[in-house]
Parts: structure tokens; sequence; C-alpha cells
């Protein structure tokens, strides 16, 4: 995995200035961001999606239904933004964000991201100065939105004054300083478990999962980049080490258990991510077995169960937050519930693995199980995702301290 990579969704307004829009998005590339675009219909008049697509190399939206991966696709646009900028934004979009209008896709996932938002406006001078779009300016100030103001100079209208797009550079340097990583888990010490784990049958079997660990590392990586002091107990996986945090590495989930257990005390918040084997041979061989060496070790392994990691640290004193995984096939929600309860952890997510999604894939969708019922999180990659669960993970852990 690389570095946490942020992505701003930039939404393009119907403004003979929409065509700056694409050296925005090349300027966000260049200081590695990844830019997604959503269009209102009218900015498509000036320049076409195709344009943002081969750009971006990501589906580029227009209409509330046009679904290109989503049935909801204005909720996943908003959840994966870190950032929306809307440049260039017109008198009109500035009116109905103020509204809370939203009849079509940018303005739907405007009022659905809570990510901040930047609105860059460009119109005619005379718009720019009335009354109206002004006091919609600052019904949106209030609310905590940021604007770059418009440059003065000759415009497309033939009018001179103030109304042309900021500066691309200005408007890409005031969205990367309102992206610095909110430290929001700064002074707090995570424990984070990860991958598979491997329980040896002899010397060169054992049992394992599909767990690729991906999940975890992210969830360790953002805690760490949100500033947390991060632990990572990592079962044997093939993806690389995130930033920030300290691994340890172990193989079976009693060395999990060690681990984990060593490193609780202190410890503000654990996410046991881990796809813990529930059994181990009781008897590991110490040389290969043989299968026609006339034993039939191999035909009959006698297993037993492991230790419940999650369950043992949910139990250990100190107050802390505990969150758990799900995997299911069936009944996700129900049996998230149940784990929730017998676990004692404050928040399970639930993830539904039946037929090959979720392992070793970059996006999951989940639902976020507590005490007080349960959030669907739609489809997103898991990067993003993980800031999703520690955003949900932190006001429980909140909610615990006060
Ligand atoms: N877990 C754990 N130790 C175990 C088994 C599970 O810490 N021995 C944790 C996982 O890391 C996850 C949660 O418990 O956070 C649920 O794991 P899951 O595999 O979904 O459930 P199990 O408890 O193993 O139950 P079952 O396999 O019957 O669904």
């Amino acid at each position: 995995m690389c570095a946490r990579q942020k992505t701003v969704l930039i939404g393009v307004t119907g403004c003979i200035a929409a065509y700056k829009s694409c050296e925005i998005v090349r300027a966000f590339q260049k200081r590695g961001v990844r830019a997604k675009v959503v269009m209102t219909e009218h900015a498509t008049e000036f320049v076409g999606p195709t344009t943002f697509r081969a750009l971006t190399r990501e589906p580029v939206a227009v209409g509330l239904f046009d679904e290109p991966g989503s049935p909801i696709h204005h909720i996943s646009l908003a959840q994966e933004a870190d950032l929306m900028l809307i440049a260039p934004c017109t008198a009109n979009v500035i009116a109905k964000l103020a509204q809370g209008i939203c009849d079509d896709l940018l303005t739907t996932t405007a009022l659905a991201t809570k990510a901040p938002l930047v609105i860059a406006p460009a119109m005619n001078v005379n718009m720019y100065e009335h009354a109206a779009t002004q006091r919609n300016m600052q019904i949106l100030r209030e609310r905590g939105c940021h604007f770059i103001e418009p440059d003065e100079g000759f415009l497309a209208c033939g009018d001179t004054g103030k109304g042309r797009l900021a500066d691309i550079g200005e408007i890409v340097d005031a969205c990367l300083e309102i992206l610095e990583v909110e430290q929001d888990m700064a002074g707090l010490n995570v424990l984070v478990t990860a991958g598979p784990t491997q329980e040896p049958i002899d010397t060169v079997r054992c049992i394992t999962n599909h767990s690729s660990g991906k999940m975890g590392y992210a969830i360790a990586e953002a805690a760490a980049a949100r500033g947390a002091q991060v632990h990572l107990i990592s079962g044997p996986v093939s993806i690389p080490e995130p930033q920030g945090v300290q691994v340890h590495r172990v193989t079976t989930a009693q060395q999990m258990l060690e681990a984990s257990q060593e490193l609780v005390d202190g410890c503000d918040i654990v996410v046991c991510t881990a796809a813990v084997c529930d059994f181990r041979p009781a008897a590991p061989a110490s040389r290969k077995l043989k299968k026609g060496d006339g034993t039939s070790e191999l035909e009959h392994i006698e297993l037993v169960q492991n230790p419940d990691i999650l369950a043992t640290l949910a139990s250990c004193e100190g107050r802390r937050a505990i969150v758990g995984f799900a995997a299911e096939t069936d009944d996700v929600v129900e049996y998230a519930k149940g784990k929730l309860a017998s676990k004692r952890a404050d928040l399970i997510v639930a993830n539904d693995v039946s037929e090959g999604k979720v392992f070793g894939s970059e996006r999951n969708e989940v639902w976020l199980v507590t005490a007080e019922g349960e959030e669907h999180v739609p489809e997103m990659d898991k990067v993003h995702l993980a800031d999703v669960v520690l955003d949900k993970t932190l006001s429980l852990y909140d909610l615990k301290m006060a």
C-alpha cells in the first residue's frame, strides 16, 4: 500500500472558466492528490466529461442517476472526498448551496459530504457583487465554507471587475492547506491486529485463511497519519508495511495474543481486524508428515480452539474503545450484534465475505454495529473506509471517556 493519498472531489459548474478545471485537476495530481470530478449538466456545455475522465482516469458523474459503480453515488462520492472544491462555482450553485437545495448530483454531494467545502466563484462582476450573491456567500461562510475570492480583470462577458476565477496555484495551495490531516488522534495509543494467522500442522503445512491484511494496515496507517502512536500486530502478509507505525510480526494466534497482551496496557483504542484461525492442530509435528508412510496423522488432525484475542483484550483492565470486525456470509448484521455482545466490543465492523468478496479486495462495504444500532457504509476503498471506521471509533471513545 502506498502512503495514504488524499482525494479532492472537484465540482465543475456551468461557466466559461470550466476549462480551467482541467488545469486544477493536473495541479492536484502533480502534488500527489487524487482528483475526482463531478459536473453539473451546464458545465458539460463548456467541457465534456470525457476530458475529465481521461485526465483523472476515474468515472466522471453528471446525473444523480448515472451510478458509475454505486447505487447511491452521491453518498459514496461524499464519503470518499477528503475535500470538495467547487471551481468554478456559479452564482446559481452558490445560491443553491446556501439554501440547501440539491437538485443535481453536484449539489446533492455537496450537501451530503462532511469534508471541508471550498468554493472558487467565477461570474460576471455585477452578479458577483449582487446583494443576493454576497448574502449567500455570507451564509455559507458562517457554515464553515472556505471561499477563494475571484480576481479582478477583464471578464469573458466584456465587463471589467471582480469575477475571474482565482489563480489556479492559489486555489490548489488553499486546498492543500485545508487538507493537512487533522491530528485528531494525537496523544492516543492504538493497537491494531491484522492479517491471517498460520497454525502449523507440521514443519511445512499449516491452517490459514485468505486475509490480505489490507484493511488492518489501512487502519494502522490512517491512525498514525492522524497523530496516534500505533502498534500493528501482523500475521503473515505480503503487503508493504504502513508508514509511521510500529509493526510486530507474528505467525500463530497464540503469538498474536501474547504480543497484544504485552501492548494493551496503556492503549486507548484496540482494533482487531485480524482473521484469526479459530482452531489449531493440537500437536503440530516437528517433521514433515508423509502421506504414504502408513500414518493417519494427516487424515485426522486433532484441533483445539484458539484463544479469542478480541474478547481477551476487551476483558483487560483499563478503559479503552474496543473495535472488532465480523466476517460473515449471511445474516451479517445479526451475527455482528451477537459478536458485539459476546466479545464485549464497542463497535463491530461487519462485512459480507460471501462469494469471494472482501478478502484481497481494495474495496469494502460494511455495517457499523454498536449498542445503539447499525449504520450502513456504502462500498468504498479500504483506505477511505479506514478513516470512516476511525471517525466512529473516536466518537465512541469520547463517549466512553466522558
Ligand atoms: N477474533 C479474535 N480472535 C479469535 C477470533 C476472532 O480476536 N480467535 C476477532 C477478529 O479479529 C474480529 C472478531 O474477533 O475482530 C470477529 O472475528 P470473526 O472471524 O468474524 O468471528 P469469530 O469470533 O471467529 O466467529 P465465527 O468464526 O464463528 O464467525
